[in-house]
């Protein structure tokens, strides 16, 4: 009787074991699966939720008459034919801007896969051709709704995809004499239930000082994520002190306003032969923010990690990061799931054994 009891009590924790782990890390779709489809369009976000991502990201901006569109840039020239729609309509710098269109008028532009507005060439030639198929630009409300349908039709599925929402430039907007622009699009998603930190909503922005103002003027309970950016890749509309922001004082600062932080990936290890988690990293940690780095594309230069999956062992296993932006979820979701089952395995192979050494002192004491 003792062995055969000591041994259903084993096999009942290593079911236990086997069936319970799951990654806390999240998967936060970068405009969509923008990997295989014309970023922020409805297809491209259809696609990431069902390649399993966590999260879907929404760039917003605003059109002439103020509805906040989800679009990456303040410019449409670069994922829409709106050069050759509207030829007449750039200003001095030669750029087509969201904000001098209405949305009737953006509503009649191709969305496309990004290119460059001199050169019209492809930024990603390996990606979804050109004038092919028919896309489009939508507006935040279309996208919400949309979300909350594929939630809605997946409830048997388990599956409630959150949203991670970028206030696209708000000191432009702010010259444009539109400085509440973040009024308008915490309204929208208020009207849409997501009020709250227990929500599943992230609210990211470049702009530092206006997640501070977000948070302390408009009382704001939503979960904050304070983007970071270095000197060179620093927007030129965007006048907050990377340095600052980036150093620790800077972070204990954010801290008191944000809930996390959004990264480039290459900032978070010391640059050097063995990756090491770089000091911006241990910080972050220090004053308790979760790190979200950005953004992590099979197709791209993936110095200096060697292939995509190393790179993804040393943000996921290595450093612990709480979630990341892809243009490829399938991949990040197939490498979790790889690493699960085999982690999985190893815990059954442990018990397995536990239970065979447990019979066998059982049987010798029997
Ligand atoms: C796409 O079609 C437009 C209009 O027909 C044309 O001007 C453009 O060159 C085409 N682009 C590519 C990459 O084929
Ligand atoms: C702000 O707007 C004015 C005119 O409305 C324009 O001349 C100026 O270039 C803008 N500044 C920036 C930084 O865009
Ligand atoms: C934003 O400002 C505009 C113009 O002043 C106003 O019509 C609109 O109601 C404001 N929206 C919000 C959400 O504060
Ligand atoms: C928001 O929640 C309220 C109360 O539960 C519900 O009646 C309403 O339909 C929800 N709105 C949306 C857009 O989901």
């Amino acid at each position: 009787m003792g062995p055969t009891i000591c041994c259903c009590v084993i096999l009942i924790f290593m079911i236990n074991i086997s069936g319970t782990s799951s990654s806390s890390m999240i998967v936060i779709g970068h405009r969509g699966a923008s990997g295989y489809l014309p970023e922020h369009t409805l297809p491209a976000k259809a696609l990431a939720y069902g390649q399993g991502a966590d999260y879907l990201e929404q760039d917003v901006v605003l059109s002439k008459d103020n509805v906040p569109i989800v679009i990456h840039d303040i410019h449409l020239d670069e994922i829409s034919n709106v050069a050759s729609k509207y030829p007449a309509r750039y200003r001095s710098d030669g750029r087509y801007y969201a904000i001098d269109f209405t949305l009737a008028e953006i509503k009649t532009l191709r969305a496309s896969e990004r290119f460059n507005h001199q050169t019209g060439k492809p930024i990603y030639p390996n990606r979804f051709p050109f004038n092919q198929s028919t896309f489009h630009l939508v507006t935040f409300e279309e996208e919400l709704e949309f979300i909350a349908g594929l939630n809605k039709a997946n409830i048997d599925n388990n599956r409630e995809v959150g949203i991670y929402v970028e206030i696209k430039e708000p000191s432009f907007h702010k010259n444009e004499s539109r400085s509440n622009f973040s009024e308008i699009v915490i309204d929208i998603l208020r009207k849409h239930n997501y009020t709250k930190r227990a929500d599943k909503v992230f609210l990211q922005c470049f702009d530092l000082e206006e997640l501070q103002r977000i948070r302390v003027q408009l009382k704001s309970d939503l979960k904050l994520v304070g983007l970071l950016s270095d000197e060179n890749h620093r927007s030129i509309y965007n006048k907050n002190d990377f340095s600052y922001w980036t150093s620790e004082i800077g972070i204990e600062d954010m801290s008191t306003f944000v809930d996390g932080i959004g990264p480039h990936y290459s900032d978070l290890y010391e640059q050097g032969t063995t990756l090491k988690p770089s000091k911006l990293f241990n910080d972050a940690r220090k004053h308790n923010l979760f790190i979200h780095p950005y953004t992590f594309r099979s197709d791209a230069n993936l110095q200096p990690f060697a292939t995509f999956d190393v790179m993804l062992e040393f943000y996921i296993d290595k450093l612990k990061v709480d979630g990341l932006f892809t243009d490829h979820p399938d991949k990040v979701v197939r490498y979790i799931e790889f690493k699960h089952k085999q982690s999985n395995t190893g815990i059954k192979l442990q018990s397995f054994s536990l239970v065979l050494i447990i019979s066998s002192i059982a049987v010798i004491s029997l």
